[in-house]
């Protein structure tokens, strides 16, 4: 078994990001800049929000934070984005979700200029992606991709079975794996929760991609032996031999599974550093040379 090292390759990507920032600015052009839109108080979400503003200021970069009570309605958030739309020093800007329930997600993302959607879930990142287009790769799929390039993993004709459908990251990885490209050009399977085994299916596939949000739902018995096992999976399990009562695990049984396959993304230090990585990755893009 070959471990991926999540935090090793989110280091190189922002050594990288950070050395083209310092150029940009010596040669006197902005500094890229990302604004982060929180409303409400998950306490996951503050968390990933003050991360990703970290990260920022870590490679160089601009960021700001909002934060909005729950009750705020939805044209209060809509006027928040309008406004970061027309703002030069804004490059990029995403809002963290989930949103409070009496937010409609999709009409408040819609909203966000696609050009500045460095989470690419605006409709347009969306569908540009389903065709092959240049877009806003949503960032953990994006993250994940970057791992396979990295690791050089061949997936030319494999078959890349992905368990869950979720817009952020099932259906996004999947359009990813069978376009015709070099980090691509696989067979691609997607199984969710209308499956009636899911077994018949991950036991298939060559590189297994998992993200439903189930801890360790993934057990040896559900891999094919040799495959590549990339973990989305991040939930917090009672463990009282921990200080904080709990620890993270993701939706693969990782001490079960990681000697049947070839290369296993841990959790924590897998995906999640990656998706950090590639939301600083994607505002520089939309800062320097842009997607449209
Ligand atoms: N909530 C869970 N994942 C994400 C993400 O990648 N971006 C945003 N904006 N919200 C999320």
């Amino acid at each position: 078994m070959n471990l991926i090292n999540g935090n090793e390759l989110a280091q190189q990507v922002r050594t990288e990001i950070t050395d083209t920032i310092n150029k940009m600015v010596a040669e006197g052009k902005q500094r890229p800049g990302l604004a982060l839109l929180l409303v409400g108080e998950n306490p996951a979400s503050q968390v990933y929000v003050n991360s990703k503003d970290k990260d920022c200021k870590e490679v160089g970069m601009y960021s700001e934070i909002r934060r909005m009570p729950a009750e705020s309605t939805q044209d209060e958030i809509i006027a928040v984005i309008k406004e970061w739309n027309a703002d030069e020093k804004i490059h990029g800007m995403i809002v963290q979700l989930p949103l409070p329930k009496h937010v409609n997600e999709f009409e408040v993302i819609s909203t966000i200029h696609p050009e500045k959607d460095v989470d690419g879930f605006h409709p347009i990142n969306a569908g540009r992606l389903l065709i092959g287009m240049p877009c806003f790769v949503s960032c953990t799929p994006a993250g994940v991709v970057e791992m396979i390039k990295r690791y050089k993993i061949e997936t030319k004709g494999k078959h890349v079975v992905v368990v869950g459908r979720s817009n952020i990251v099932g259906k996004p990885m999947a359009n990813l794996m069978y376009q015709k490209n070099e980090y691509a050009n696989a067979v691609v399977t997607i199984c969710h929760t209308g499956a009636k085994d899911i077994t018949q299916y991950t036991r298939q596939a060559d590189i297994l991609i998992v993200a439903v949000g189930v801890p360790l739902l993934i057990k040896k018995e559900d891999v094919k032996p040799g495959a590549v096992v990339i973990d989305v999976g991040m939930n917090r399990i009672i463990d009282e031999t921990k200080k904080s009562g709990y620890r993270l695990v993701g939706d693969v049984d990782f001490d079960d599974v990681k000697d049947v396959c070839s290369f296993i993304t841990p959790v924590p230090g897998g995906v999640g550093p990656m998706t950090r990585a590639m939301l600083l990755h994607n505002t520089l893009l939309s800062a320097t040379k842009g997607i449209y």
